[in-house]
């Protein structure tokens, strides 16, 4: 019998489509994956060429922390953006994924509860289950563009549960950045109420329109309770290397997070070896990387702007954006895209955004789109789904 506690997880609402995307192939549909945050920017060769040049004649058990030259350009590479991490503060984890996992193992114990905003990133329950913590949230709102509540409203939502705040800074599914103000805003809280902060900041380089990104880690009297969660999943476009980190000035959390990386080994040696020379990229590696981003998030808005009745935020960050369709229900939609509609044999995968809410209902007309793709290519996806929901609507 398979335990209480996997039965009890949901599925990814990023991946609980993926049966019937298949059975659509299956059936020589064309699909636009505008469901999931893998990029299509081309990896920097550096990564594998690197991997290519590692001369070795046993691939043996890398360190537990990781390997010392990632640690070193990670270290340089928080240094280099204002950020004092050593070598010393950081563990290379098996991608962001892993370093929250080590990071909620870190702070709390069965029982407790963690604070976020709604809607956060649906695969943090995932984590939640498997760690047994429960959730507390404070409401953000796609007609205020997911701002900041005010401060008696994320107050409201604290129990003396409550252990830890994690935040997603550009946010995942929202595309929202936090102000300095913000920010501070929400280390006080962490502050008064004691609580450890998460900063999940993979989205990092990723902020359009001149905004400034402010890491919780930059506040020097929030360094004791702030755990930075990290990757180069995306900011390398190297989801496949499952190579992150966590990064913290805590040195009891540096323990706890060395132990657990003890406990599993190690990462995959090859990876870091490429990962190393992605850190030596040039600096201005994520211009190009960002204006073609922009390019794709002003696309997307505009082609979203032309279907009848659907509202958007505007996307500030990483490359996702809400969007509240004329439906009920966002899911029968995305799922009716895939099993009964197609036009010239194409078609589009969303994630539903109800999963990204702990009330379901909330985000139940929403749909998270991931601006991921190539400009014609969101064009004819937002061309789709504006003609499936003529067709959804007449059935
Ligand atoms: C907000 C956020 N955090 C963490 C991750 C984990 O990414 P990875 O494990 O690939 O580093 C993702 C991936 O989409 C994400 O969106």
């Amino acid at each position: 019998m398979v335990s209480k506690r996997i039965q009890d997880m949901p599925f990814s609402s990023i991946r609980k489509l993926t049966p019937f995307a298949n059975q659509a192939k299956k059936e020589g549909k064309f699909v636009y994956h505008l469901n999931i945050g893998a990029p299509d920017v081309v990896t920097p060769k550096a990564f594998f060429q690197a991997i290519k040049e590692a001369d070795l004649d046993v691939l043996s058990y890398p360190p537990s922390q990781g390997i010392p030259e990632l640690l070193e350009e990670n270290a340089k590479y928080f240094q280099k953006i204002g950020l004092n991490f050593t070598k010393d503060d950081l563990v290379i984890t098996n991608g962001g994924s892993e370093a929250l996992l080590f990071a909620l193992l870190a702070t709390t114990d069965a029982g407790d509860q963690v604070l976020t905003c709604e809607p956060f990133y649906t695969n943090y329950k995932t984590y939640f289950h498997e760690v047994g913590v429960t959730v507390t949230t404070f409401p953000t709102d796609v007609k205020e563009g997911f701002a900041l509540p005010a401060r008696e409203v994320i107050e409201k939502a604290i129990t003396d549960k409550t252990k830890v705040l994690l935040i997603s800074n550009p946010g995942n599914p929202t595309g929202a950045v936090y102000s300095k103000e913000e920010v501070r805003l929400l280390g006080d809280i962490a502050k008064d109420h004691d609580l450890f902060i998460l900063a999940d900041e993979v989205y990092r380089e990723f902020i359009y329109d001149g905004k400034e990104f402010t890491s919780f880690a930059s506040f020097e009297d929030l360094a004791d309770r702030v755990i930075v969660l990290d990757s180069i999943s995306k900011r390398f476009s190297a989801c496949g290397a499952r190579i992150g980190c966590t990064a913290t000035k805590n040195k009891a959390m540096q323990e706890a997070l060395v132990k657990l990386a003890t406990g599993r080994l190690a990462c995959p040696y090859l990876e870091q070896v490429g990962a190393v020379a992605l850190y030596q990229l040039p600096d201005n590696y994520f211009d190009q990387v960002r204006e073609e981003y922009t390019l794709r998030r002003n696309c997307i808005e505009a082609e979203l702007a032309k279907i009848p009745g659907v509202v958007t935020s505007h996307s500030t960050g990483a490359f996702y954006i809400i969007a509240d369709l004329p439906v009920e229900d966002a899911e029968d939609f995305a799922r009716f895209m895939l099993t009964d509609f197609q036009d010239q044999g194409e078609t589009v995968m969303m994630a539903p955004a109800g999963g990204f809410y702990q009330n379901t209902q909330v985000g139940k007309s929403q749909v998270r789109l991931a601006y991921v793709l190539e400009r014609e290519k969101i064009t004819r996806a937002c061309q789709l789904i504006g003609l499936a929901l003529e067709e959804y609507k007449k059935r």
